[in-house]
């Protein structure tokens, strides 16, 4: 193990007891007391689910630490005989492999039934019952509305009907990649509810220390729902090529708090702790478009523990439908001790209060007053701030880009009989081509080295005018995977991926998974961190920062570049099998914390790309579905985070989505690539496709066509067994031929990645 991985390892530990969310604590049931005997149930106490599964978990790891063992190893006074029994199932039992692909885990796995006079007998020698119920999803595995998915099995209730009939407390571990059922819990009255999500190699460690007293401080960043048909995105989430997103912009909390709170279990940003604070507002101050507040967080009670302050923010009447309540800022305590306070400032500019309004394509916010509410959770009302703006304000204008073609109805409100629609704006398909890059024209062919760029002697324009088409053309093709161009076991090269191209001293960069974790192919070991719901339960975007300047350190150990992550697509619905990797449900969590990311890995002069753009909500069909949602939901919504992430941290890489987005694969998509996210957000860096994904219109989507990939402002098709010999048979060559794609369209993109390039590491390994 090297030392780089030691420092991920700790830094893992610490984020992972983080990340963990306390949901009941009946009679301070936690932490466990000196002595207390307890009895560990459930197979994932051993057969511990430390990660998602497909791309963004296979982490090749040293070691994997898990629930029982790290509780024997503290010192817990644990049942011997029920450990030895649960040893002996899991070895006897080992999970089936589901036909051994890297996504095909099973999603719940078989427990043994156990009998009412066993647990009779195990009561009799124990205090307290831990059960551990596991669950697993991925890349290309979606979860489901049924007993071993989204609800329990016939054993796992049959065992919790036991324990809570024999022991005196019961405490549920929820070891799990999304939300799961969680109804059941009050019906038995179980003591302690945490979820403990997939928290990498370091995980039971981590439910080690929480149990045993390290203050849980995890909120929710998604919305517990009583049932699964609570969502909006239920009905018929699994159906079909053509996803309608008919909730709109009512996703998660922006749902269930303006239109249906009774319907919530947990509430979005709910999370106890093992001591009381007090959170009050020292100064409110709006000046210049920013809004500065101070927070002081007071721990009243009797044990050390952190907190997290909240700003939520309640809009005035609008003209358009608006949730009720949406969150603006956050910010979290370090460890306070009891009677300790701290002063917490925090500050955001005017615009996270602003709408989009699709009737005339502009971001504005309305004259009235606004609530503003530092809270525990989206429910906590206690400390609130008013503030008035006087007039209406249009804060950006846009144009209307990336709009649906086809009408279909949204969401607009409830009323007694139940939720309202509305036809959403549509606007005819066209395929705008303005503006067009301009060719770099140099006189003379005399080529130059990629080092002159770096050292300002001559320009990027012309570094790439003298360049080939055929060049060109092998820049915008990355190569994959395993490429021996670079490390082996990585998922892609890209830059000097042919003789030509290494002579003019391009190196070849090196991009791997990503992003719980390196992920090598050829089985090389790397630390497999906590999942990114996870972390970014812990609210803490330091500790976020921390984890990815950890994994930029292992990159740099490995001559990786780039990693292929974090992910950061929305939580639109609890059963898509990619929601581990991503973050939230809400905009503002997955943009902060997708720009901590991209802020901790930049301190090892290393990248990150974010994944996947946009709307990817449903791994079923992933690669020929087709999103249609209205331009303000994309906007407000599923592009948010990159918005933000662009405002907090200027991201160098971005990865396209398998799906398509209104009609056209993501990896072609004009009008968001280079309409919204280059054009209104300002983002300059360098943009991809996913792996093999399909490109132009949904409807007859081909891997082929590199030049409707060009044209639309992404610059690099991922990935090309030879880059040189065109192994993937893509157009671009006939395409400058026949005059649908220009010369400077594709220097354009070859410029966008040797920028990158010359950002990376690879270009002092090259020398
Ligand atoms: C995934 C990406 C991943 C890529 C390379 C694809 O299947 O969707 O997220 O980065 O593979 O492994």
């Amino acid at each position: 193990m090297t030392d780089a991985m030691r420092k991920t390892a700790s830094t893992a530990r610490k984020a992972a007891a983080e990340g963990i969310v306390m949901l009941e604590n009946k009679n301070g049931a936690l932490p466990l007391k000196r002595g207390e005997k307890i009895a560990i149930f459930g197979r994932c106490q051993i057969d511990y689910n430390a990660g998602g599964t497909g791309s963004g978990g296979s982490v090749h790891t040293e070691y994997q630490s898990d629930i029982l063992s790290a509780l024997e190893n503290s010192g817990a006074s644990v049942n011997r005989a029920l450990a030895d029994f649960y040893r002996n199932w899991v070895s006897k039992n080992p999970p089936s492999d589901g036909g051994g692909m890297w996504a095909s885990r099973p999603l719940f796995r078989e427990e043994p039934e156990l009998d009412d006079g066993f647990v009779r007998k195990t009561a009799e020698s124990s205090d307290t019952a831990v059960m551990v119920i596991g669950r697993s999803a991925g890349e290309e595995q979606d979860s489901f509305f049924g007993k071993g998915g989204w609800l329990l099995t016939d054993t796992e209730l049959n065992t919790l009907k036991a324990l809570r009939g024999y022991f005196k407390k019961v405490i549920v571990l929820l070891n799990v990649p999304a939300v799961i059922d969680t109804s059941w819990a009050g019906e038995l009255k179980i003591d302690a509810l945490l979820y403990i999500w997939q928290g990498g190699q370091e995980g039971g460690e981590a439910v080690a220390d929480v149990l045993c007293g390290v203050s849980p401080s995890g909120r929710l960043t998604d919305t517990i729902a009583k049932n699964y048909s609570d969502y909006p995105s239920s009905a018929g989430y699994d159906e079909g090529d053509k996803i309608y997103y008919k909730e709109d912009i009512f996703v998660g909390y922006r749902y269930f708090e303006s239109f249906c709170p009774e319907k919530v279990l947990y509430p979005f940003g709910f999370g106890l702790s093992y001591t009381e604070f007090k959170i009050s507002c020292r100064s409110a101050v709006i000046s210049g478009g920013e809004i500065r507040l101070k927070a002081a967080v007071r721990n009243m009670g009797k044990m050390p523990g952190k907190e997290v302050v909240q700003v939520y923010a309640e809009p005035p009447e609008c003209p358009l439908p608006r949730p009720k309540i949406t969150l603006a800022e956050f910010a979290k305590t370090h460890i306070l001790s009891p009677g300790e306070e701290q002063e917490l400032e925090i500050k955001f500019p005017l615009s996270r209060l602003s709408y989009y309004d699709d009737r005339d394509a502009c971001y504005r916010v309305d004259k009235g007053v606004y609530r503003l509410v530092l809270a525990k959770n989206v429910r906590d009302r206690s400390v609130v701030v008013r503030f008035e703006l006087y007039k209406d304000e249009v804060l950006r204008r846009c144009r209307s880009l990336a709009a649906p073609t086809e009408a279909f109805e949204r969401l607009c409100g409830f009323d007694e009989n139940g939720p309202l629609y509305e036809k959403t704006p549509v606007k005819k398909a066209e395929r705008r081509r303005e503006n067009l890059p301009a060719e770099v024209i140099r006189p003379g062919k005399k080529k130059f080295m990629l080092h002159d760029v770096r050292e300002g002697n001559i320009s990027i324009n012309e570094f790439v005018a003298p360049l080939s088409n055929k060049d060109l053309a092998c820049i915008c093709r990355g190569e994959g995977m395993n490429s021996k161009h670079v490390r082996p076991g990585t998922g892609t090269a890209f830059g000097g991926v042919s003789r030509g191209l290494s002579k003019l001293g391009i190196p070849a960069a090196a991009g791997t998974d990503g992003p719980s974790g390196l992920r090598f192919d050829n089985g090389d070991k790397a630390t497999l961190v906590p999942i990114g719901t996870m972390l970014a339960c812990s609210w803490n975007k330091k500790l976020i920062f921390d984890i990815y300047r950890r994994i930029g350190g292992e990159m740099r150990e490995n001559g990786v570049d780039l990693l292929l992550g974090p992910g950061f697509n929305i939580h639109r619905n609890p059963l898509c099998g990619r929601n581990f990797e991503y973050f939230s449900e809400d905009p503002y969590v997955s943009g902060a914390a997708a720009a901590s990311a991209l802020n901790g890995l930049r301190t090892k002069h290393v990248c990150g790309t974010l994944k996947h753009i946009a709307a990817n909500n449903r791994e079923k069909g992933r690669k020929t579905s087709d999103s249609i949602l209205s331009e303000r939901a994309l906007r407000e919504i599923y592009l948010k985070p990159l918005e933000y992430a662009v405002e907090l941290s200027k991201p160098e890489a971005i990865m396209t989505a398998y799906n398509a987005v209104n009609g056209e694969m993501c990896g072609s998509n004009y009008e968001m690539l280079t309409g919204i996210i280059r054009g209104e957000y300002g983002f300059s860096g360098m943009i991809m496709t996913d792996w093999w994904a399909g490109l132009g219109r949904a409807s007859s989507p081909s891997r082929r066509d590199s030049a409707a990939m060009l044209r639309a402002g992404c610059d690099i098709y991922m990935v090309h067994k030879s880059p040189k010999t065109n192994s993937g048979a893509d157009n671009t060559l006939a395409a400058l031929k026949d005059g649908s794609l220009t010369r400077g369209e594709l220097q354009q993109a070859a410029k966008n990645i040797l920028r990158l390039v010359m950002k990376l590491p690879c270009v002092e390994r090259g020398k």
